[in-house]
């Protein structure tokens, strides 16, 4: 099996009451699952077996759908997991990361209300982004399971406006779920760690 689920690196119920024990059992155990299953049945016989993950997502983009929507669902839910965790969110951001946003992004007040606008606008199932492009921070959304790798940019934050990701805790308030999200439970230090990948 090329595609693995990943462990949640918390207990399902560690980020409530932001994110409930039930969304994440649904949306890890059932709705990732799912994209790791099917991946796997897709991948047997194409060219992208035995190829890394970014690879198949990369190179399946435009070329068979059916592969890149599980590939790159896998590869964007296996990051958000490690994007969120107890206890995060808030403005205290590791010093190079907070610098850039005031650079690139306008500050960081700028960032939260760009990032919220893009994932409250994103019609329908999606994303929404910070990434580096050519040494530059931006922010995005993308449709279904497409993600910036696949326009040449970097992810190093995405957060997910599937309606399965905050229907349960929010029902149709997608705005409180991105509000709660920044505020509460963004990984800064992995956002930075892969900021520093990136850079
Ligand atoms: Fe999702």
């Amino acid at each position: 099996m090329t595609f693995t689920l990943p462990d949640l690196p918390y207990a399902h119920d560690a980020l409530q009451p932001y994110m409930s024990k039930e969304t994440l059992e649904y949306h890890h155990d059932k709705h990732h699952q799912a994209y790791v299953t099917n991946g796997n049945n897709l991948l047997k016989g194409t060219e992208f077996e035995g190829k890394s993950l970014e690879d198949i997502v990369k190179g399946s983009f435009g070329k068979n759908q059916g592969l890149f929507n599980n590939a790159a669902q896998h590869y964007n839910h296996t990051l958000f997991w490690k994007w969120m965790k107890p206890n995060g969110g808030g403005s205290k951001l590791p010093g190079k990361l907070a610098k850039k946003i005031d650079e690139d992004l306008g500050g960081f007040e700028k960032f939260k209300a760009d990032f919220a606008a893009a994932g409250a606008g994103q019609f329908g199932s999606g994303w929404a982004w910070l990434s580096v492009k050519n040494g530059k921070l931006e922010v995005s959304k993308t449709p279904n399971g497409e993600n910036p790798l696949v326009h040449g940019a970097s992810p190093i934050l995405g957060v997910d406006v599937w309606e399965h990701s905050y229907y349960i805790d929010y029902r149709n308030r997608r705005p409180d779920y991105l509000k709660a999200f920044v505020d509460h439970l963004v990984n800064w230090e992995y956002v930075e760690e892969l900021f520093s990948k990136a850079s």
